[in-house]
């Protein structure tokens, strides 16, 4: 792809010596189930998202990862397509059952070598790979010997983890152990909407807590092995505004915050659990030895925070344990997930990590929207001037973020493709990258060239007028 217009890039050098700096990495992010496909090739275990996704009623129109961007297949040429998009880093994820078909044990060499030459091709050009252990595709023979809930789980996953550290350790220098534990958990196992589909508010705690163990022992074993690269926990934070100053709408947003955003931090950092939580639980809260408490707070090289949106709270007592509900923002701006556009929430996530956790380096991992592109691609052109919305006010924040001080080291656009949204199947579409499903051809967004025109102007082109920075974006795409 052709490079911003010079006209661009020489009239808008950085402003402030804080704004992007050399080194900052400029990614997307993807994960394995959801671009990956063929999720039983080579010998590869099944997964419980795969269970999950083919059991009748589980996800949209019964819509599965089977095919999904078909990446398994096309990782060469999706590696092509992020070199012309002159992206900088890749954040993707393994799917731990096609290294370790039984989640342990027997290694499945053909289903390492996928990721081994992927990482090769990475760096082959030029692309810093960031790579996330778990991104909610457990082994399903793991799942059978009660999945998160087995405190076990706490070493299969730091066995795991090894066998990872030590076959790609000496290439790939940014590691994140799990992706948004709090998904897994609430999603997971107090709603069962997601992967194993399992609603039961003991479990969930339990399964929080075993995923912050094996957290800090995944950690211990990368310190342990020498391995050259960092590693970090990526979490999925959401300021949470109380919807009136009704005192019991201000604890319910408390409760939430608690529940979202510290139940996996304050251990982490502080070696403590937030005190809303035994409350909320009640008897279903478990009591855990406070050596395991102490054996979580595990010092990380950074921290990984996906952002997407706030939520504005009520108390509502129908829905326990935490008692409250989210208030759809009628008035505001949501994408096709409902999720209210908010980059002040961004900006005021990473103040809020800066001051309770202290001066972590953090990389925003994961920021993207869904939004109703057009339903084809027209003369090689896929027209999204609402995610270059997106991508521009949540960029200002981040930028932001950087003038007041904050150690900010990259951002990962959600996603490199359009893919498979979980148990909202193939409808939302966050890609940088439209993906036709039935012939898999790949066409780059006006997003994709307007996050390039961003970076590559040192965010100057952040304050173009959105009409300005389609236009730059158009510029590019006419000669790519
Ligand atoms: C995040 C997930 C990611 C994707 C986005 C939209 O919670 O980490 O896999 O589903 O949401």
């Amino acid at each position: 792809m052709a490079e911003a217009p010079q006209k661009l890039r020489g009239s808008h050098a950085p402003q402030d010596p804080r704004d992007f700096p050399d080194g900052f990495l400029w990614g997307a992010a993807t994960a394995a189930y959801q671009i990956e496909g063929s999720p039983l090739a080579d010998g590869a275990g099944e997964s419980t998202w795969h269970r999950f996704a083919h059991t009748p009623g589980r996800t949209a129109n019964g819509e599965t990862g089977d095919l999904a961007c078909d990446h398994y297949r096309r990782a060469p040429e999706d590696v092509g397509l992020m070199a012309r998009l002159g992206l900088g880093a890749y954040r993707f994820s393994i799917a731990w059952g096609r290294v370790l078909p039984e989640g342990r044990g027997a290694i499945n060499a053909a289903g390492l070598g996928f990721y081994d030459r992927l990482v090769d091709l990475l760096l082959s050009r030029g692309i810093t790979p960031l790579v996330t252990l778990y991104h909610w595709d457990l082994p399903a023979a793991l799942d059978d010997r009660g999945g998160w809930c087995n405190p076990d789980i706490a070493h299969w996953f730091a066995e795991y983890a090894t066998v990872m550290f030590r076959a790609l350790g000496d290439r790939v220098p940014m590691w994140v152990t799990l992706n948004e534990p709090w998904v897994v958990t609430d999603a997971g196992y107090l709603c069962g909407v997601h992967a194993p589909g399992h609603r039961s508010v003991h479990e969930a705690p339990r399964a929080a807590h075993h995923l912050l163990r094996a957290h800090a022992e995944a950690v211990r074993a990368f310190r342990a092995g020498g391995h050259p690269g960092q590693i970090g926990l990526v979490v999925n934070l959401e300021p949470k505004d109380p919807a009136s100053d009704d005192p019991a709408d201000i604890e319910a947003t408390a409760r939430s915050d608690a529940y979202m955003n510290r139940q996996y931090l304050d251990p982490v950092f502080h070696g403590v659990t937030p005190p809303e939580l035994p409350d909320m639980f009640g008897g279903a809260w478990p009591v855990f030895p406070d050596r395991e408490l102490e054996e979580i707070r595990e010092r990380v090289d950074f921290l990984g925070v996906n952002y997407y949106t706030r939520g504005v709270m009520r108390h509502d007592e129908t829905n326990p344990p935490v008692r409250a509900s989210h208030v759809p923002q009628v008035q505001a701006l949501r994408t096709e997930t409902g999720w209210e556009v908010h980059p002040e929430s961004l900006l005021r996530v990473l103040r809020w990590v800066r001051e309770r956790y202290g001066p972590v380096p953090i990389y925003v991992t994961e920021n993207g929207a869904a939004f109703r592109d057009p339903p084809s691609v027209i003369d090689g052109r896929v027209d999204d001037p609402l995610r270059v919305d997106y991508f521009r006010t949540h960029l200002r924040a981040v930028r932001q973020a950087r003038r007041e001080g904050i150690d900010l080291r990259g951002y990962f656009a959600w996603s490199l493709l359009d893919n498979y949204e979980w148990a909202a199947g193939y409808a939302m579409r966050f890609g940088l990258v439209h993906v036709d499903y039935a012939t898999q051809a790949r066409t780059p967004k006006s997003s994709a060239y307007a996050y390039r025109v961003i970076r590559e102007t040192g965010g100057a082109a952040l304050d173009l007028p959105l009409g300005e920075l389609l236009r730059a974006a158009e510029e590019l795409r006419a000669r790519d």
